[in-house]
């Protein structure tokens, strides 16, 4: 009897396989039990009849409680009324343990905070189930477009002796006497990784110590990070057009069976192409103030001001061009204007707002050691990031994708929590 997945029964119509799954639901009418399973590639109907099944085997089944682990086996047949289109008739079953009754996660709607502390189980439901996927997905095809444009991956440290994205945001931790800290952003490993293999991209957890509590914002977040030698602004921004339009467009033809358990709307993710929008900075200031939220000149663009700008396109819109003060230390200021710089920001329509965060990097040696001084940098933590300007420099770009708020964006999820599998929140480090 070949052993199978729910996702891959329309394979085996007509014939008898055994699958092994979880009880997800179960309803019997007198002689006819209903089994619903899942094995975390979908939920599937078993119809047992007592024509088939002994009455020992019917009570065992209709008695089972939820989430108890089992085998089934049986003829899968085709029926349009069943959900996902097919059905297992049952003709055995064998349990490998039945749950504990008193299982938390009942199938009736439960609270934010109980769901969350519940995470182990909530994972379980059909739609966390499909986020995951999907994020599996985003991921897959992020690595695939990349490494199809001749990307390397490079993964850069977990532990850092230094910031990268200010020093505000830093979880620190004891390294056997020495102060260091868990990473905001493996970029300035990066620019040492481009600059040995021309392009390369890290791609793994990174840590904010931000006392925000917003939907945007998790703790710790996984982000995609490129990183181009001899690449300038204007490229930079192509590539990541190119990078969420493949991760969309990915989604979009391998998910929708996942972006339907969503209730996702597709026609926002259909007008996902190139070209994205772009406005400067100054732009968006004009266009925050007609629409009634201005912002003074200087300032970083807050959650409420990206959700205004977003709200104007109809798809994924840059912002570039901000000044120099509200970004980080290693950004190349507009030669022709130094109060800005060479950056942009990739806000999300749908209210989502901020995904990627690029820029040029400052590639002039003199220029970047007046900067790290500027700001109160330890130089001597710095010391190697110097030399990356001292032995060849060259023009370079790259950027940080949030995974999280990109797959937040293509779910169309409330807050981002939901993205990540275990999510580390401002209140929650459980379970
Ligand atoms: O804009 P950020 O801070 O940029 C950097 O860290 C650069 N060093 C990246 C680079 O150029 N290599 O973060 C980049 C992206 C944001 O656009 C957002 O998608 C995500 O990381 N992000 C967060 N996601 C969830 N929770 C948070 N607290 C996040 N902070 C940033
Ligand atoms: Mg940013």
């Amino acid at each position: 009897m070949p052993r199978v997945r729910i996702s891959g029964v329309k394979d085996y119509v007509g014939r008898t396989v055994r699958i092994a799954g979880w009880l997800y639901n179960r309803r019997s009418s007198g002689k006819v039990v209903f089994v619903i399973i899942r094995d975390g590639t979908g939920l599937l109907q078993c119809v047992g009849t007592a024509s088939d099944l002994s009455p020992e085997l019917i009570r065992q089944a209709d008695g089972l409680p939820q989430e108890s682990s089992l085998w089934v086996w049986g003829m899968i047949r085709e029926d349009p009324r069943a959900p996902g289109g097919y059905e297992l008739g049952l003709e055995g079953l064998e349990v490998i343990q039945p749950a504990d009754p008193d299982y938390p996660l009942s199938l009736k709607e439960h609270g934010v905070e109980f769901l969350m502390d519940n995470r182990h189980l909530w994972l379980r439901t059909p739609r966390q189930a499909a986020i995951m996927r999907v994020r599996a997905e985003v991921i897959r095809a992020c690595r695939d477009h990349l490494d199809a444009q001749g990307f390397l991956p490079v993964d850069a440290p977990v532990l850092t002796p230094s910031a990268c994205e200010g020093t505000s945001t830093l979880f620190g931790t004891d390294y056997f006497g020495e102060q260091a800290y868990l990473t905001q952003s493996g970029q300035l490993y990066n620019e040492a990784a481009a600059m040995a293999l021309g392009r390369v991209y890290c791609f793994g957890p990174t840590f904010r110590a931000e006392k925000s509590k917003t939907r945007r914002h998790l703790i710790e977040f996984w982000m995609l990070e490129p990183e181009m030698a001899f690449v300038e602004h204007e490229e930079n921004m192509l590539i990541q057009e190119g990078l969420v339009c493949a991760a969309v467009a990915r989604v979009l033809s391998r998910n929708l069976a996942d972006l339907e358990e969503l209730d996702r709307e597709l026609a926002p993710l259909e007008r996902v192409r190139s070209p994205f929008p772009r406005i400067t900075y100054d732009e968006a200031l004009e266009l925050l103030a007609r629409k009634g939220v201005p912002l003074p000149w200087g300032e970083d663009l807050g959650s409420p001001h990206e959700t205004a700008l977003a709200e104007e396109f109809d798809r994924p819109v840059f912002v570039t061009h901000y000044p120099a003060g509200c970004k980080a230390f290693y950004m190349q200021p507009d030669p022709r204007r130094p109060d800005v710089v060479l950056c942009d920001d990739l806000l999300a329509p749908e209210g989502y707002g901020e995904i990627i965060g690029g820029s040029q990097r400052i590639h002039d040696l003199e220029l970047m050691d007046k900067r790290v001084r500027e700001i109160g940098l330890p130089v001597e933590a710095y010391r190697w990031y110097m030399d990356l300007r001292r032995f060849g420099s060259v023009p370079h770009s790259g950027f940080g994708l949030g995974i999280e708020r990109l797959v937040s964006w293509i779910c169309r999820l409330p807050h981002v929590r939901e993205a990540a599998p275990f999510p580390r929140l401002l209140n929650r480090i459980y379970p």
